[in-house]
This record gives structure tokens, sequence and C-alpha cells, in this order.
């Protein structure tokens, strides 16, 4: 057990999650922390039926803490990470900074938990866009060896953090009432609307988001050969981000493959009856650990390609849960010792 914890960015989208999950899932620790930036410090946040004081981020907090799970903007990662790993306190970190560190194991617990063992300090949680990409990859990967992947994301505003949530919903207020609203999160309107744009241009006529998805992939499954193309999309959805997927493997997989496949893969829930108007959608899957699969279709233009659809709660599976389950190999990894 870490005798002493810490939430980073414990107020944020995320962090909120964070909470939650470390008293749904009984995380054990003697002390908890709950740190933010210094606008939030000193006001509370709730924690297994209690308000608990908001402290400010600095580095001489981490004097205290043997294991931190932060979730904060990556220039915020990029200066604390190094303070708590120079005073002996392990990170999880839910950021985009560190995930590509060659020193840093990016990690899913599904896909790649054995990656753990080689973190010196820092282990990093991936984009939600790749989470449940890969965890949904993982058995087809494993059966037949994907070595193409064409997806097209529809992601939930919640991705963009509490301001991202706020402005779905003033902004449909606004718009129902006729009035202006300027958005916070986003660059154009995201009432009645999507946008076709996801993080800054990156590479190609590609966005930074795209990217993530194509670079943590190879690196979770430590094969750079998989083709990705990936377009993502910000759409009206307050939370769970949902991923129209197609993957070529090298083995053909058929439906029904797939279906036993997927039924029998840690993390995935199956819902798949077309039929009887059954498969995953964010409304259903919201609060839910799971990744969920359905619309499951062989590819009517290729030989071994598979079409299915995947719809995962990005503030849980896709970011907390996830780093919450990083958190847990790390204790089970203590306790070996
Ligand atoms: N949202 C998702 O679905 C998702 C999924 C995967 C990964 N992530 C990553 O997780 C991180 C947090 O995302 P989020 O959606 O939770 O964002 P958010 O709702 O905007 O929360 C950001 C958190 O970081 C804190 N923070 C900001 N500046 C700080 C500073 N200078 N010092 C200390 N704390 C500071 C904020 O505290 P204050 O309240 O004091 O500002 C808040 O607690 C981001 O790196 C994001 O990319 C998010």
């Amino acid at each position: 057990m870490f005798e002493t914890i810490a939430i980073v960015g414990a107020t944020g989208a995320v962090g909120r999650i964070i909470r939650q999950l470390l008293e749904e899932r009984d995380f054990p620790y003697g002390q908890i922390k709950f740190l933010a930036s210094k606008r939030s410090a000193g006001t509370t946040v709730s924690f297994k039926g209690k308000e608990h004081r908001v402290e400010e981020l600095t580095p001489d907090v981490f004097e205290e803490i043997d294991l931190a799970i932060g979730s904060t903007p990556d220039d915020v990662a990029k200066e604390f990470c190094p303070w708590a790993v120079e005073r002996n306190c392990v990170v999880v970190d839910e950021s985009g900074y560190w995930r590509m560190d060659p020193t840093v194991p990016l990690v899913v617990p599904e896909v790649n938990p054995e990656a753990i063992d080689d973190h010196q300090g820092i282990i990093s949680s991936p984009n939600c866009s790749t989470t449940q990409m890969v965890v949904a990859m993982k058995p087809l990967h494993d059966f037949g060896r994907i070595r193409r992947v064409i997806v097209s994301t529809y992601q939930a505003t919640s991705g963009a953090g509490v301001k991202g949530q706020a402005d779905l919903k003033n902004g449909t207020k606004a718009f129902l009432a006729g009035d202006q609203y300027k958005y916070e999160a986003f660059k154009y309107p995201i009432a009645f609307n999507l946008i076709p744009q996801i993080g800054s241009p990156k590479h190609q006529g590609y966005t930074s988001e795209e990217m993530k998805m194509v670079k943590e992939t190879h690196k979770i499954f430590g094969d750079d050969s998989i083709r990705i193309c990936p377009t993502c999309i910000r759409v009206p959805v307050d939370n769970c981000h949902s991923e129209s997927i197609l993957v070529e493997t090298e083995r053909k997989i058929t439906v029904k493959q797939a279906r036993e496949l997927f039924a029998s893969a840690p993390g995935i829930k199956l819902v798949d009856d077309l039929d009887a108007g059954k498969y995953p959608m964010p409304a259903d899957c919201d609060g839910d650990d799971a990744t969920f699969v359905g619309r499951i279709r062989e590819d009517l233009s290729s030989d071994n390609g598979l079409a299915f659809w995947c719809v995962s709660d990005n503030l849980r599976k896709g970011a907390a849960t996830n780093a919450v389950q990083i958190a847990e190999l790390l204790v089970k990894q203590q306790a070996a010792v």
C-alpha cells in the first residue's frame, strides 16, 4: 500500500471521476491529498461523504506523497511530474506530455500491463480515443494480427474537460433561446453542430489528436507497422466517445469469431443485435467502466476487413478508470516485492 496518495487536478472533469473511483474500488491508502491550481486552493471537494480542502500544487507538497494520480493540462504535468519523481513519489499521469517519452511506459492494463515493470517514476495513461480503440483491437490482434485500421471518432464534449461540458449545455440553451453564447473550449459552436478538428494541425493534414491515436497505438502494441488512418470529430454529446472502426487482419476473422473474441476479452461488453435494435450508444454507456462493441460486420470492400462500432465513457475507461487500474497494478507490484 502507498501510505499517502494524491489526486493532482482533483477539481477537474477527470479528477472528479478519480475521486469517485477511489471510493467505489476501495483503493488502499493511509492518507489522501487533493491538489489543484492556486485558483482552487482553499475550496473543497467531496470524497467519501466528507468535504476535503484542496491544496495548491507546489514542489514541496510531494515530500509527503508516495503515489500521485495526475489529470492536469500538459504544461502543468511537464512541471509537476519531475517535482514528484525527485521526491520518490510515483506518478500515474493522464496528460499527453509524457506519453511518448521513451523512458515512460504507456499502459492500458487490458493490453500491456507488463509495461509498468519498466517504470522510472512516471507511468502514462493514453489519450481517451486511443484507449478504447486498443482495448477493442487487442483480442482481434492476438487472433488475427491487425495490419491496418481506419477509424472515425465521434468525441463527446467532456473530452475537453469541464469547460467543454459547460459549452455544450450553455451553448444549447443560448441557441434555443436565440441568444449569443461565447464558447470557451471550442473554436466553433458545438450545439447543433459537429467539428471535424480536435487538436492542432500536426502532420500531413492530420491533427494532434489523430496523430496521438497513431503513435500511442504503436507504442502500446510495440508494433509501428500497423497502418492507421484516423479522423477525429467533436460531436454534441455530453459524455462517452464513439468510434467507427475498420480493421484489416492477416488472418480472416468472421463475425461469429469476432463476437466470441470480444465477448471473452477483459474490459469489453458486447451489445450486438441489429435486428433487435441493440448496439452501444453514449447515453447507455455513461458511467460504465467497460469498452462497448457492437454493429460487427465483415467489410464488403476487402477480404480480411472487419467493421464495428465502439463506445466508451471517456472520463472513466478513457481516463480515470485506466489510471486507477494502473495504480492498482502498482499496489500489487509493491505487495509482491
Ligand atoms: N476529459 C477527458 O476525457 C480526458 C481523457 C483522457 C485524458 N485527459 C487528460 O486529462 C487532463 C485533465 O483533463 P480534464 O478533462 O479533467 O480537464 P479539466 O476539467 O480542465 O481539469 C483540469 C484540472 O487541472 C488543474 N489545473 C489546471 N492548471 C493547473 C495548475 N497550474 N496547477 C495545478 N493544477 C492545475 C485544474 O485545477 P483548477 O480547478 O484549479 O483550475 C483541474 O483540476 C488533461 O491533460 C487531458 O488531456 C482528459
